[in-house]
């Protein structure tokens, strides 16, 4: 017979059962007392219908195809030979039980396979958080293709909100119908991808941001992936994810053990919204996340501004603009190091260019730590050009299979970590330019996809990726105060373990303020705002053409953590003191908006996008209105706002963007015509809404909310 134990979050409970087999979840949704664990198991018994296996199979934790589960197994592998290739566990001593975690422990003696789950869920948070340890107990080694978690999901969550995107398109959602069969996302791009992404999230029909059952799913790793959504004909639903291993890639010897990417759920009662929130309140309770204290710094970055042309007057000169427009950071990107003149060569040569920096690095850094900037610079250091001295002294330490020929993506090959001699060498040159020179900053870059990734003669992409870990974390526990991006050609790198070794990520590599309000939709739903690499732009988009004006691509870069990356050098004075006024507001805010709860406002009105930031205790909130396209209506609808206090009363004011914006049709709404707003009760808000000026397309406005006593 089957045991059950109950795991409880702030607003939801876990129901496992174990002891009969292996182990399951039975329930995950809002909490239910610990008084109902065995009644709600019993009532949630399943008969058997008519053509089916004895004994039905439950959704286990890892579902077994050796008990008759057809849908995706959770280990498939098999010994030389073909044996042990579906096995059946039974349940191994007691679990071990605290109060926020349950440790599982199940063996197969017959397949020779033993694993141990964890699964944590805090008292006062809502995200679960767990992973499977498996170990080799026979004398043979055992070659494993997948090693993945799932978890049961109620038939009346039958809508799937899942991600796709490219280049430039992050984060792009997918809004499905949750038919009988199964959504399969795979990744095999050796980074977290920008097509397919590892998150998803299932509710009851018509689900929205502040409505409706949501259940969240994230596998927090940074390379291949599976995530699936299945309804079995029988009608249950489960999702189920793990690593992608390629044939081969893991082969356990005798006593070896593997373990899983940890994988998050979240579920929420509140709609999508809440789902999110409860995403950012268990990454911000973490310690790898940036303290409220740690504030993010603004920052100015070379890119979009030098290119590779990189000549020190003018960065000089680029510095002392940053500095008084406000900026506390001076990102140098790319084009620094030797050969580096265009993306054709000096990828892996991390020393400074002699013939761009005559005096070194330092006449620069100096001059930006000087002005009291942080000074930070950017590497890809998984690179490497076949164009550079390291290719041509270790062409054997490139990531690809040696009896083909190199494939090549912007004109780069990917270096092997997992070769300990790579491994050093790029440990040993990053630690010195941290050592040698005052940064306080890396962007961390990798811009292409692993292809025939070879390591040790086997698929190498799961040991480059530990290689990575392994490499963030000795540099960040040589170089402590450094702060380190994960880009990966904007948001190819975007997961919750990358997350441990850095504290933001480079949404996109899209500057276009457009473009950017979806792009950064899509990012919110798993990441706060303080993770979210956000920049003002030119004014012309170097990925798209599109021209705004500065109040707009400020409104949209505003609620992020705030970059520039735009030549000011060829700035006009106007736009530099607009720029300067934007990072003040930004300045202003950023305590509210890197700490408070993030709300997306749902709109009948494709035309407009709304979202924003309200504090903890609701006293505050700003939101930015963007209209991104032609309205359909002369007038546009009122705002419902979400996530106040009902009973607070808010003063509701516009908030002057600087910069050119848009302009407010023939008059404004008439509460915006007085200096004060209006004054009305959070319930008003959310019930009645507030009325928004005429807008022309492409242009943006901030709302900003004070409870008033
Ligand atoms: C990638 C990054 C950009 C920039 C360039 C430099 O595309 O995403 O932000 O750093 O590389 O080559």
């Amino acid at each position: 017979m089957a045991e059950h134990l109950l795991l409880h979050g702030k607003t939801t409970s876990v129901l496992i059962a174990h002891g009969d087999g292996a182990p399951s979840v039975v329930y995950w949704g809002a909490k239910i007392p610990d008084t109902d664990a065995d009644a709600v198991a019993a009532a949630l018994h399943r008969p058997l219908a008519h053509a089916s296996i004895d004994v039905e199979a439950p959704v286990a934790l890892i579902p077994e195809l050796g008990s008759g589960f057809f849908g995706s197994p959770g280990i498939k592998g098999a010994r030389p030979g073909g044996g042990a290739w579906a096995p059946r566990f039974r349940s191994v001593g007691e679990p071990e039980v605290g109060e926020d975690h349950v440790l599982l422990r199940c063996a197969d003696d017959v397949a020779g396979l033993a694993y141990a789950i964890e699964l944590w869920l805090e008292p006062g948070r809502d995200v679960l958080a767990f992973r499977v340890t498996l170990t080799n107990t026979a004398d043979a080694p055992y070659s494993l293709g997948r090693l993945s978690l799932s978890l049961p999901l109620p038939t009346r969550a039958n809508e799937i909100l899942d991600f796709t995107g490219r280049w430039c398109d992050e984060f792009h959602p997918r809004r499905t119908a949750w038919e009988a069969g199964a959504v399969i996302n795979e990744n095999r791009r050796g980074r977290s991808s920008h097509d397919h992404v590892a998150v998803l999230f299932a509710g009851t029909e018509g689900f929205d941001e502040n409505h409706g059952e949501v259940w969240g799913f994230h596998l927090g790793w940074s390379g291949n992936s599976r995530l699936v959504a299945e309804r079995l004909s029988d009608g249950r639903r489960y999702l189920q994810a793990g690593e992608l291993l390629f044939p081969g890639e893991v082969e356990l010897a005798p006593g070896e053990e593997i373990t899983s990417p940890w994988l998050y759920g979240v579920h929420s009662v509140r709609g999508l919204g809440e789902a999110s929130r409860g995403f950012h309140r268990y990454l911000r309770d973490r310690d790898s996340h940036p303290s409220p204290d740690d504030l993010r710094k603004v920052l100015l970055n070379t890119w979009e501004a030098v290119y590779f042309k990189h000549d020190v007057p003018t960065l000089k000169r680029l510095a002392d603009v940053a500095a008084e427009v406000g900026a506390e950071r001076f990102v140098l990107d790319d084009g620094w190091f030797p050969n580096r003149n265009d993306d054709t060569g000096g990828l892996g040569d991390w020393w400074v260019d002699p013939t761009k920096y005559p005096n070194g690095l330092d006449e620069l850094v100096d001059h930006v730590v000087g002005l009291g900037l942080e000074f930070g610079l950017w590497f890809e250091p998984e690179m490497v050009n076949p164009d550079s001295e390291l290719y041509r002294a270790h062409p054997e330490w490139v990531l690809q299979d040696p009896a083909y020929p190199e494939i090549l993506g912007r004109n780069q090959l990917v270096l092997n970590l997992a070769n300990d001699d790579a491994y050093a060498y790029v440990l040993e040159h990053l630690d010195r330019m941290l050592t040698d020179h005052a940064i306080g900053y890396v962007k961390w870059d990798m811009n292409r996809d692993h292809v025939q990734p070879v390591h040790a003669g086997r698929a190498g992409t799961r040991a480059q990726t530990l290689a990575l870990y392994r490499l963030l974390g000795e540099l960040t526990t040589r170089h402590p105060d450094v702060e380190f991006e994960s880009c990966s050609s904007g948001g190819g790198r975007a997961d919750f373990e990358i997350l441990r070794y850095t504290k933001r990520i480079w949404t996109s590599d899209c500057n276009d303020a457009l473009e950017r309000q979806r792009i950064q939709r899509g990012f919110s739903m798993l990441f706060p705002p303080e993770l979210m690499g956000a920049h003002v732009g030119p004014h012309q988009s170097h990925t798209t053409r599109r021209t705004h004006g500065l109040g707009f691509r400020g409104a949209i870069a505003f609620m992020g953590h705030l970059g520039i990356e735009w030549n000011l050098l060829d700035a006009t004075e106007a736009e530099r003191k607009q720029v300067a006024e934007l990072v003040a507001l930004h300045k202003q805010f950023r305590p509210l908006l890197h700490t408070g709860d993030l709300v997306r406002l749902d709109s009948l009105d494709d035309a407009t996008l709304t979202q924003g930031v309200v504090s903890e205790d609701k006293r505050e909130g700003l939101f930015v209105y963007a209209r991104i396209d032609t309205a359909r209506s002369s007038i546009p609808d009122p705002v419902q706002f979400a996530h106040l206090d009902p009973d607070a009363r808010y003063q509701a004011r516009i908030l002057g963007l600087p910069g050119p914006g848009g302009e407010f049709g023939r008059t404004k709404p008439q509460w915006m015509q007085e200096p004060s707003g209006v004054t009305l009760s959070g319930r008003a808000l959310m019930r009645a809404g507030l009325q928004p000026p005429v807008l022309d397309p492409e242009s943006a406005l901030l709302f900003h909310l004070t409870v008033v006593d």
